[in-house]
């Protein structure tokens, strides 16, 4: 972009500046990490959203690539390619929702905290560029370890003066999207139909299924809660093994991704009655950070529901998931306090 816009920019430039009169709306929306396996199916339907007027993909490798080829779907979504840390400032610029999937993925053997040491690097430099360039955006989160790479975008926002929990959100929209599918399977019902919230975080058995809240409400033998709770806690690592080295879930995160921020854009819109389960700064437990069901608005969450009624066996895996997030948001914290 230092260079004059050619005849094909200035029409990206009109086309945006008719929306902004028209008061047609749309938001400026940003994919770090969009030339990744989750990036580029997401940016691809990022581009589809009717939400989005403008669409930033900034990775450090090969977002041009990715840009040209996205740039040629006939819808109305501006789409412009940033590559490497030079360029991240303005790809950030002006964003109004900044979707973070940048960084390496598990093979197998891999615990999402193996990632740690590469993600929490990356997740900081991303979060610096955000606290200034677009601080008041909402920032969505997929970067793994979650349970960590949350609080350590907190740490760092913090650390600029910019911080404000309700524009934070770490994805775990994946599992309920996997949730929903496998208890669909399980009840013989279209899984559109069904909602499974799923509290705690996004790691093994911070991954709480609530089955007893099941919508429509529904009921489970022992053997078929056993079995979904192992299915849906671990239904990444199935992935990683089927990949077999090759990564882990790329498409369906990119689908997860992009119904999660399509909902923090219907929010952002002031649409009404927006829940999503995300992983959040929260009092729903002792912990600073738990998932559970959220209100998406025009500021944010602008409200956490409380967990509800919980049986025995996930009042038991509750005290699991809390133990072990305990000491991940502690990870993250003193990552960048240290
Ligand atoms: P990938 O390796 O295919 O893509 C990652 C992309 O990030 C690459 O294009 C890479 O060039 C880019 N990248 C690396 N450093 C960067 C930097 N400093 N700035 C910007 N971009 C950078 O990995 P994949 O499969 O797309 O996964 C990405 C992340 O998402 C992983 O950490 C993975 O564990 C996580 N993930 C999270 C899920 C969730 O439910 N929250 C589910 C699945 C994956």
């Amino acid at each position: 972009h230092l260079q004059p816009p050619n005849d094909s920019q200035m029409g990206d430039l009109r086309r945006e500046n008719c929306r902004a009169k028209g008061g047609s709306g749309g938001f400026k929306v940003a994919v770090l990490g969009a030339a990744g396996g989750i990036g580029q199916p997401l940016a691809m339907l990022m581009k589809m959203n009717p939400l989005v007027s403008v669409l930033h993909l900034y990775d450090v490798v090969n977002a041009p690539g990715v840009t040209a080829d996205i740039s040629h779907m006939d819808t109305s979504a501006v789409v412009r390619g940033f590559l490497g840390q030079q360029q991240l400032e303005d790809a950030l610029t002006g964003m109004d929702l900044v979707i973070i999937p940048a960084g390496v993925p598990r093979k197998p053997g891999m615990t999402r905290d193996d990632l740690f040491n590469i993600n929490a690097g990356i997740v900081k430099t991303l979060c610096e560029g955000i606290a200034k360039c677009c601080p008041k955006a909402i920032v969505n989160v997929i970067s793994n370890p979650v349970n960590s790479t949350v609080p350590i975008a907190a740490e760092v926002f913090k650390k600029a003066g910019t911080y404000d929990p309700k524009r934070l959100l770490g994805v775990t929209m994946l599992d309920v999207v996997r949730a929903n599918t496998f208890v669909a399977e399980v009840l013989g019902l279209d899984p559109r139909e069904v909602d499974v919230p799923v509290v705690g975080g996004h790691a093994g058995v911070t991954i709480l299924p609530l089955l007893s809240q099941v919508k429509p409400s529904s009921s489970f033998t022992p053997k078929e809660i056993d079995y979904l709770t192992d299915r849906i806690q671990n239904g990444g690592t199935e992935v990683v093994e089927a990949k077999a080295g090759a990564g882990s879930a790329t498409l369906s995160m990119a689908y997860a991704a992009v119904k999660f921020a399509d909902a923090c854009l219907r929010g952002l819109r002031g649409d009404a009655g927006i829940v999503q389960c995300a992983y959040v700064a929260s009092e729903v437990t002792e912990l600073p950070f738990f998932a559970s069901k959220v209100r998406l608005g025009r500021t944010g969450v602008e409200e956490i529901h409380p967990l509800g009624p919980l049986n025995e066996y996930e009042r038991a895996g509750l005290e699991k998931a809390k133990k072990e997030l305990a000491g991940s948001i502690q990870k993250g914290v003193s990552f960048i306090r240290k």
